[in-house]
């Protein structure tokens, strides 16, 4: 009983960033509903990254125990002790209701760096659950394969649907699930990532996040996001950039400002996060006047800056929202700061999150 799958990660435009207190922690229940684009990468020849993972497991009597191994170009290193835990809580999730005791063998692979702020655990579970469901005979829909991937990490549970989705926080099990608020390309949006730091995180999420409630600005932050979840999902429906943009930054900065006062302080950005936030917000300024200003009977191409917006998850890098025909300008605009293409991740919505396919890794 093989199967594989393919999943995209996503990025939050309305954040998720703490999980509730009224209910058992292994449930992963967010304290707010949050919204995300699920995203592919364009370059994925100049910048090395393909914002993909590919899962593969096996069901079979032949084996006496769980086995979980990461695999990259040339290496295969088994999953730590921890790995296998948040594995294990999708698995015998879904183990359990298909009444299997068969024992696994897994191997994942992600075309992009693991935990650097890429969302890598969002794509993971959202491919695990969709091939273990699979290879176990189920046949659960993407909304209630979310509820399985949340499990895993509460990310992922976004990752089962391409477009733009809305994770409703719910307050139980069956109630916490994600689903498509509006399909691929409905809404014309892109980004551009600037990958400055391609290592592993120092505080992964799931740590990061059990002190959010520390903050005294975390209800604020709470509050404010079932707000923004309401009108950014309005707001992708009437194509609206300049709402979504808007709502997209505030939400990454409240976020930013929990982590930053909670108790231990977390800091993910470093310098060239601020220095790449700064020229956003400075292109941007430029844009606004020169709009602004702009006289009826003025050729448009007078128009100077880009109207773009930033966000960034938990990790240094910064994704700048645009609109399609923008990406080249927000390149060369990063390319002026000193950060060089290879750097950089031109990404497009994806048309699915996660899906069976053909392809093993074994
Ligand atoms: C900053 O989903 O990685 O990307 O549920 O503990 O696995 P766990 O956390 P994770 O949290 C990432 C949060 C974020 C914002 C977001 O994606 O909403």
């Amino acid at each position: 009983m093989r199967s594989s799958a393919f999943a995209h990660p996503n990025i939050a435009l309305v954040k998720y960033w703490g999980k509730s207190r009224d209910h058992p922690s292994h449930l992963n229940i967010p304290t707010n509903d949050s919204v995300s684009m699920t995203k592919e990468s364009i370059n994925t020849a100049e910048s090395g990254i393909d914002l993909i993972t590919h899962t593969t497991i096996d069901f079979s009597d032949q084996y006496d125990k769980d086995m979980g191994f990461l695999k990259s170009d040339d290496d295969l290193v088994p999953f730590t002790e921890i790995q296998m835990k948040r594995i294990l809580k999708v698995v015998d999730a879904l183990r359990k209701i298909a009444g299997s005791s068969l024992r696994f063998k897994m191997m994942s692979q992600n075309k992009f760096p693991t935990a650097a702020g890429l969302a890598s655990s969002s794509s993971a579970f959202a491919a695990l659950a969709t091939c273990v469901s699979n290879a176990l005979g189920l046949t659960l829909d993407n909304v209630e394969l979310s509820k399985y991937a949340r499990l895993g990490s509460g990310s992922a549970s976004r990752s089962l649907h391409g477009g733009f989705v809305c994770w409703n926080k719910g307050d139980s099990h069956d109630t916490s699930y994600a689903e498509q608020i509006c399909p691929c390309n409905e809404f014309n949006i892109s980004a551009v990532i600037a990958v400055i730091n391609r290592d592993e995180k120092a505080v992964s999420s799931d740590i990061g996040q059990e002190t959010a409630h520390t903050s005294v600005f975390n209800p604020v932050k709470i509050r404010e996001a079932q707000k923004q979840a309401v009108e950014i999902k309005k707001a992708i429906q009437n194509d609206d950039f300049t709402t979504v943009g808007q709502i997209s930054e505030k939400s990454c900065l409240y976020m930013h400002s929990v982590m930053m006062t909670s108790d231990p302080p977390l800091f993910y950005w470093n310098p060239n996060t601020l220095k790449v936030i700064k020229a956003v917000v400075a292109t941007r300024n430029q844009f606004l006047h020169t709009y602004k200003t702009i006289k009826k009977g003025i050729d448009q191409k007078e128009k100077d800056g880009i109207e773009c917006y930033f966000t960034v998850d938990a990790g240094p890098n910064i994704h700048c929202l645009c609109r399609t025909e923008d990406l080249d300008e927000v390149q060369l605009m990063l390319q002026g700061i000193g950060i060089p293409e290879k750097n950089t991740v031109r990404v497009r919505q994806a048309d699915y999150g996660s899906k069976v396919v053909d392809q093993h890794l074994f």
